[in-house]
């Protein structure tokens, strides 16, 4: 019988430190209507001295495990372009700290696209029955490698982390994700890119900004990339689990932008209402943004079991993908 990885618990953390558009405003020449209008942004949250991706993501994990009504998974697999280091991974240490010393736990690394590479990853080894549970985490804080004063990338991004844990099941139970759709193209990597600080490009003895350490984004091309992938993405892991586009009742995408969400929507003849949007609150928090808006999604009302819902993501690399599930009666913690 084919196995299939069920969504059986999600939870979510921020940092509590809240920066709000007009917060940015006093520092940058910016304002809460160009950010508000611009990307539909009106607060991100960033962390504290002291914290870490993994702190985050920690705090994610242990509250998908609560949601699960466990403690236990088989393996970890943390989504996240920030780690706590460049080596080792930062996954095995948050599995220590969630007690789970001795399972297998690795990072993954694809950007904004990165909890649902996570997701296709978790699925096939569930599947294969080389795991049975699995957690998946998405944490990101890209407050710590932003250029202190680039207004756009500093409007448009946020830290934090969300969590589901992945068990196995019947293909045709609520939960079940199917349909995955993965894909990238690394000849347009320059899009979103950190160019320093790895084996090409060292970033050690001067500062960031002259090594170029810190993140840099060409907003436009991206934009209209990821509007193009994006839609492409949903529709083929739809059309994977035979639904037509008109069928899926929630579509959650990787949070950019509002007006990317917009423009998805209209693409695909859809209307906005059916794209789950929390990127007012929390900004773009890259491999956290897609578990977040999942977690506000059930909470408002707006995911409710049994309708079909597709996720999709877009990042560098460049990277995207998507995959559908028929939402599970679930509560996040
Ligand atoms: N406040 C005020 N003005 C700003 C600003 C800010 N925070 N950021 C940029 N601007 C200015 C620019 O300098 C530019 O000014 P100019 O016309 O005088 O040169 C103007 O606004 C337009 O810039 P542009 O980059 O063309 O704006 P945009 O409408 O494309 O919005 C983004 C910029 C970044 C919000 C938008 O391109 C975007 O969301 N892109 C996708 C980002 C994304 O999804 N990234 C993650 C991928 S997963």
């Amino acid at each position: 019988m084919n196995r299939a990885a069920v969504l059986a618990g999600l939870g979510t953390w921020l940092p509590e430190n809240v920066v709000t558009n007009d917060e940015l405003a006093r520092r940058l020449d910016t304002s809460d209507e160009w950010i508000r209008t611009r990307t539909g942004i009106r607060q991100r949250h960033v962390i504290g001295p002291g914290q870490s991706t993994g702190d985050l993501a920690v705090e994610a994990g242990r509250r998908a495990l609560k949601s699960a009504g466990t403690d236990q998974a088989d393996m970890v697999m943390v989504a996240t372009s920030t780690p706590d280091r460049p080596c080792p991974a930062t996954a095995p240490d948050v599995a220590s700290r969630l007690g789970l010393t001795g399972v297998p736990a690795f990072d993954i690394a694809a950007v904004c696209t990165g909890f649902v590479y996570a997701l296709g990853m978790a699925a096939a080894v569930i599947g294969s029955g080389t795991a049975g549970s699995v957690l998946v985490i998405g944490a990101d804080t890209f407050s710590t490698i932003l250029d202190p004063e680039d207004r756009t990338t500093r409007a448009v991004f946020g830290d934090g982390a969300g969590a589901v844990l992945l068990r196995p099941g019947d293909p045709g139970e609520p939960g079940a994700l199917g349909g995955l759709d993965l894909g990238s193209d690394g000849s347009r990597s320059e899009l979103i890119e950190v160019p320093a600080g790895g084996s090409r490009q060292k970033a050690s003895g001067r500062s960031a900004e002259e090594t170029g350490a810190y993140f840099t984004m060409q907003g436009r091309a991206v934009f209209s990339e990821a509007v193009r992938r994006m839609a492409t993405s949903v529709e083929t892991a739809a059309d994977r689990l035979d639904w037509a586009p008109g069928d899926i009742d929630r579509v959650v995408l990787h949070q950019a932008n509002a007006r990317i969400l917009a423009a998805v929507a209209d693409r695909m003849g859809l209307p906005a209402d059916r794209f789950v949007s929390n990127i007012g609150r929390v900004g773009n928090t890259v491999a956290a943004s897609i578990p977040l808006a999942l977690a506000d999604g059930v909470i408002e009302g707006a995911l409710r079991p049994g309708q079909r819902v597709v996720l999709g993501g877009f990042g560098g690399g460049l990277t995207w993908g998507a995959m559908g599930l028929r939402w599970p009666d679930i509560s996040p913690v």
